[in-house]
């Protein structure tokens, strides 16, 4: 039999958490030549996630810079998937998301007239600048994708809207498939401050901020409120990994430092960080990954951005959008810390996001696409 060579491409940490599992179950089938390459967009943030997962990249495009501008990051990944693609002639080369990787892996395979798979295909804001550049990345990528991997049946819609409907396949987020590797009970933290920390008598927050449209005043709103939510209740412990963007850093450390009940801590490694998520009390962030794994995990999380492209944890009730400004995000957080039934009625476990099965989908689905399988991957039932 002739194996099918896919190459799957990622460069940030939340894409290679979420393509890790992926690009394992890949290397597991005798169908498949399992190839991998990062752009390496994020360094010490990427490196820790291969690490936990036990993968190493056959590329490695080593492209990340201090400060490094999209223009940067975008064209010096484009060049050098040109290099790898003509080397490794993958059959299909699969991105994540929304990043300027999972842009310029998609546009360099296309140029090399390789199928693409997009994984996380179909999430919209439909506004343009937020999320920013991601929300025309993944648009970009669904223009140029063969194969495109709903987490979500909203997902699917959102591409029915744009007459994407031909190899589309409901499979739930890989994100999930993700946490029940690294979420165990009696888990030890290599941090001995959050070894110590009391997570039944006292309210632990974990809190995480880097997007690019937050910079400046939205990011100065964000700081100042999570500082009066700890100087308001003195139960509470904030827990913040701070992003290693140093515009992030300069502003965590301008309006956080100091305080005896916020850490400011270095990025944990994603077992870490799935296990505090685990343990904390709710979850205050602008990220995507939290948005999807904290609901799975029974966590109420306040989304510091003005809108989010993820809606179901919205409509099951475990995600509330508490915007941008200083005081709603303050007046959102002070609900869910002092009214009990609050917080009770969005610290329930809900999994719009995937059962833990959306690799193997993905796996079958690729699969059947070359005709090695006789039927699709049965869909994810959200
Ligand atoms: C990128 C993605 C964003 C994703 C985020 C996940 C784009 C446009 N944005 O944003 O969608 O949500 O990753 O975290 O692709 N840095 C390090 N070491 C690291 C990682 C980053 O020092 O391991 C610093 C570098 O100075 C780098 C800066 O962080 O220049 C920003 O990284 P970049 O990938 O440009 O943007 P993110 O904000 O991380
Ligand atoms: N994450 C991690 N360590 C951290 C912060 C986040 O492992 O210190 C994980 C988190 O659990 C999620 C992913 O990184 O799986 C989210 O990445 P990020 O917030 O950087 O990007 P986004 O999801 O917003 O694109």
């Amino acid at each position: 039999m002739n194996k099918v060579k896919v190459m799957t491409v990622f460069g940030t940490r939340p894409e290679a958490i979420k393509m890790a599992p992926l690009a394992l179950e890949l290397a597991k089938r005798p169908e498949f030549e399992a190839v991998c390459c990062v752009t390496a967009q994020h360094r010490e943030m990427l490196d820790s996630v291969l690490d936990i997962f036990g993968l190493r990249p056959d590329y490695d495009l080593n492209v990340m810079e201090p400060r490094q501008t999209l223009s940067t990051i975008t064209s010096k990944c484009l060049n050098g998937m040109d290099g790898v693609l003509e080397a490794a002639k993958p059959d299909l080369v699969l991105v994540h998301g929304d990043t300027s990787t999972t842009f310029a892996g998609a546009l360099a395979a296309f140029y090399h007239k390789i199928p693409v798979g997009h994984v996380e295909a179909g999430l919209r804001t439909y506004d343009k600048w937020s999320p920013f550049p991601e929300e025309v990345n993944r648009k970009l990528v669904g223009a140029i994708a063969d194969l495109h991997f709903c987490p979500t049946v909203s997902n699917r819609n959102n591409l029915a809207q744009e007459n994407i409907t031909n190899g589309v396949f409901l499979t739930g987020n890989t994100v999930i498939d993700a946490l029940q590797t690294t979420v165990v009970k009696d888990f030890h933290f290599s941090d001995v401050n959050l070894n110590r920390l009391d997570y039944i008598n006292q309210k632990v927050i974990l809190v995480t901020c880097h997007r690019r449209e937050n910079y400046g005043q939205p990011m100065t709103n964000i700081m100042t409120a999570l500082r009066r939510v700890a100087d308001t209740f003195p139960e509470t412990e904030l827990v913040y990994p701070v992003h290693l963007s140093p515009v992030v850093q300069e502003a965590a450390h301008k309006y956080l430092d100091n305080h005896p009940r916020i850490h400011l801590i270095a990025p944990l490694s994603v077992d870490e960080m799935h296990n505090l998520m685990a343990r904390c009390h709710m979850v205050m962030t602008d990220s995507g990954g939290l948005q999807e794994e904290a609901p799975a995990l029974g966590k109420p999380v306040l989304v510091l951005r003005r809108e989010t492209e993820r809606p179901e944890a919205v409509a099951a009730g475990t995600v509330r959008l508490a915007g941008v400004e200083e005081e709603t995000i303050f007046q959102m957080a002070a609900q869910l810390l002092s009214n009990r039934e609050e917080y009770d009625k969005m610290a329930h476990a809900a999994n719009p996001y995937g059962d833990g099965r959306a690799c193997c989908r993905i796996a079958d689905a690729v699969a059947w696409h070359f005709g090695l399988r006789e039927t699709p991957p049965e869909e994810f039932k959200g």
